[in-house]
Parts: structure tokens; C-alpha cells; sequence
């Protein structure tokens, strides 16, 4: 199966996302710093493997504590700590990786530093673990919504290059096709990074599923040819409430699918659902740099001081959301009391 991180010898691997499809290569990271670094320039994207990443991430920071004779601690990595997290601000799951990261130092607070950080390596091992579990029962779960005979259509990269393994939305795409229940899979391309072009094309060929690319734009007439019979993607973050931030332009697929009557399916773990916040008011929603907008494929093609507004995330209502598939259920039309419940 397709990893994009690979941790060994002490270094974290991180499969180079900007130089896909056309070329393979790794970037090699041995500092928490480094890894701070290939999460903002997107070297590795997609919430599950930020999340992922920056476990790894305070495992080196933890290990250069300890070689410097430092205090393997919560407090002595907190700089580790708040660099990592500052990487990319709207992923929940790199947060989440991180409290989990600092619970397991301060359930180790008996053992000795080089035990500590084994403890770690130990945990950041489970999360990756845990994330790949978790898109297999998704996978289940969103194959058995899915009547045959239709075409799906997904937003984004959601696949193993975004997470430990098998992928969110695109696992349930994939093993959806598998089990015969889908015709074909509509790929927005995903202006501006084009993660949906590049990406999720790569992977849907490397397994011979088949799927046409189409322009953001598209997206519309699609829906109304009565083809499809979902849309399908992931979530950068969940709110109590069931508001769901993802990639720029999913908020639209949302209003989309809702005005043609297709059904509108949301695919993430618990670690993506951020019961702190009330609602998607209160998401950070990362605004990238005007370069990815005014070029394609780093060739300038608009005006070279051309103003430009590029958030990289949207938040569609809950409202809009048909359902919520997590690892530990089904929720359908997801509300407060219904992402509460997934938690008990
Ligand atoms: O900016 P990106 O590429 O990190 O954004 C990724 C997405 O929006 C994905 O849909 C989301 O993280 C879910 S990935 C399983």
C-alpha cells in the first residue's frame, strides 16, 4: 500500500507531493524543524498525514532534546510543539496529534528520557497505525451507502497520499469500485494546487479506476446529466456541530449536489472532528499565497501584481451535509447531538 511517510533510522521520508505525478521523490527529514517545514510548503498535505507528520515531527524534536542533554518534557519540547502546530492552521488533526504526543510524554513522566522518547516513536507508530484501521471501517461503512449504477464525483486528494493508508473519501471511492457499486469517478481538478489533477488522477490510474478530470467549473453540468449519485470528500475539520471545513470549492459541490438531488457524503476520523469548536464560524481558514492563483504550473498567467484572495479552505453548513461517515458510525444529516454521540 502507498505510504507517503516512511519513518526509519531516525529520519522521516516524506514522499515529495509538489513534484507528483511526473516525478518520485523524497525528502528526508531529521529535525522537527525540517518537518515543520515540509508540512507549510506542502510537501506532505491532507489532514490525516499532517497529522501523522507532525507526530513524527516531536519525536525528532524529542530526540535532539535528549542528544543536547535537555528536558524531555512537555515544557523542554514546547517549542517543538507550538512550532509544529503553527505549520498549517485549519488540519485539526495535526493539534490532535500533538496533545496525543504530549499526553503519552506525561503518562511516561516515570521512565527515563531515552525511555520517553522510545515512548514516543512508540505512539507516533500508533497514530499512523490507528489512521489506516480507521479508513478501512470507513471504507465499509461508505461502500454500503452506495447503490450501483452511478458515477461519483470528489474534490481534492483524499487518498493513502493524504493519510497512513487507503485514503478517506478516495477509500470509499476505491473500494466502492471494487465491490461493482460505482460506473466511473468525476475528479475536479482543484484549483489552484491541483491535489484532484494531480494526485487523485495518479492514484485512481496506479489502480486502473476509471475516472474523467474535470475543471472545478464542470462540476455543475456533471450533476445535472443525473449520473452521479454522490459526491464524496474528506474534511480538514469537523465542528461540534457538524459545520465541515475542506478544500477550497467543496462548499459549492455541497449547494450542487443539494439543488440536483445527488447525496452529499462527508468521509473523516474522529481525529478530524474538533468538538472545541462551536461551529464552522470558528475555523481558521488557511489564506495561501497569491502566487498559486495568478500561475499554473509555476508559468505567471494572470496580471503579475493581479490582487487575489486564495483561501485554501471552505466551510460547507451542516445542513448541506447528507452524511457523516466517521470510523465509529454513520451519521446522517450530522448535527450537535449527533457528533456528541460519536464520542460517548
Ligand atoms: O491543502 P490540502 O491539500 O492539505 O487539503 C486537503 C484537503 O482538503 C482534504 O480534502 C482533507 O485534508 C481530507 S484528506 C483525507
Amino acid at each position: 500500500m502507498l505510504k507517503p511517510l516512511i519513518y526509519k533510522e531516525n529520519n522521516l521520508h516524506v514522499l515529495d507531493q509538489r513534484a507528483l505525478p511526473h516525478q518520485e521523490t523524497w525528502v528526508c527529514c531529521n529535525r522537527a524543524t525540517d518537518v515543520a517545514k515540509v508540512i507549510r510548503d506542502m510537501v506532505v498535505r491532507g489532514a490525516p498525514a499532517i497529522g501523522i507528520a507532525g507526530a513524527y515531527g516531536y519525536v525528532l524534536g524529542a530526540r535532539a532534546v535528549l542528544t543536547g542533554g535537555g528536558d524531555v518534557s512537555p515544557a523542554g519540547l514546547d517549542s517543538v510543539y507550538r512550532e509544529l502546530a503553527a505549520a498549517r492552521p485549519t488540519a485539526v488533526n495535526l493539534v490532535w496529534a500533538l496533545d496525543r504526543m504530549v499526553a503519552r510524554l506525561e503518562r511516561e513522566a516515570a521512565n527515563s528520557a531515552e525511555g520517553r522518547v522510545a515512548a514516543l516513536l512508540d505512539e507516533a507508530r500508533a497514530i499512523d497505525a490507528e489512521d489506516l484501521e480507521a479508513n478501512l471501517r470507513m471504507s465499509q461503512a461508505g461502500v454500503a451507502l452506495i447503490s450501483p449504477g452511478k458515477s461519483v464525483l470528489t474534490h481534492c486528494n483524499t487518498g493513502a497520499l493524504a493519510t497512513g493508508g487507503q485514503g478517506t473519501a478516495l477509500g470509499v471511492i476505491r473500494d466502492a469500485w471494487a465491490a461493482g457499486r460505482i460506473e466511473q469517478v468525476f475528479v475536479d481538478e482543484t484549483r489552484p494546487w491541483l491535489q484532484g489533477a494531480r494526485l487523485t488522477a495518479w492514484e485512481l490510474q496506479q489502480e486502473s479506476i476509471p475516472y474523467r478530470l474535470i475543471c472545478d467549473g464542470a462540476a455543475a453540468s456533471v450533476l445535472a446529466t443525473g449520473d452521479v449519485g454522490w459526491v464524496i470528500v474528506g474534511a480538514d475539520r469537523v465542528a461540534a456541530n457538524g459545520d465541515t471545513a475542506n478544500k477550497i470549492g467543496t462548499y459549492s459541490l455541497a449547494v450542487l449536489a443539494r439543488h440536483h438531488g445527488v447525496g452529499f457524503m462527508v468521509v473523516a476520523p474522529r481525529a478530524t472532528i474538533d468538538r472545541s469548536c462551536p461551529d464552522g464560524a470558528a475555523i481558521e481558514i488557511e489564506q495561501r499565497p497569491a502566487e498559486e492563483v495568478r500561475s499554473l504550473a509555476g508559468r505567471l498567467i494572470a496580471p503579475v501584481d493581479a490582487p487575489v484572495h486564495n483561501p485554501s479552505f471552505d466551510v460547507t453548513p451542516a445542513e448541506l451535509i447528507d452524511v457523516l461517515v466517521t470510523e465509529k458510525g454513520v451519521l446522517h444529516r450530522p448535527d450537535r447531538a449527533g457528533v456528541a454521540g460519536l464520542f460517548r
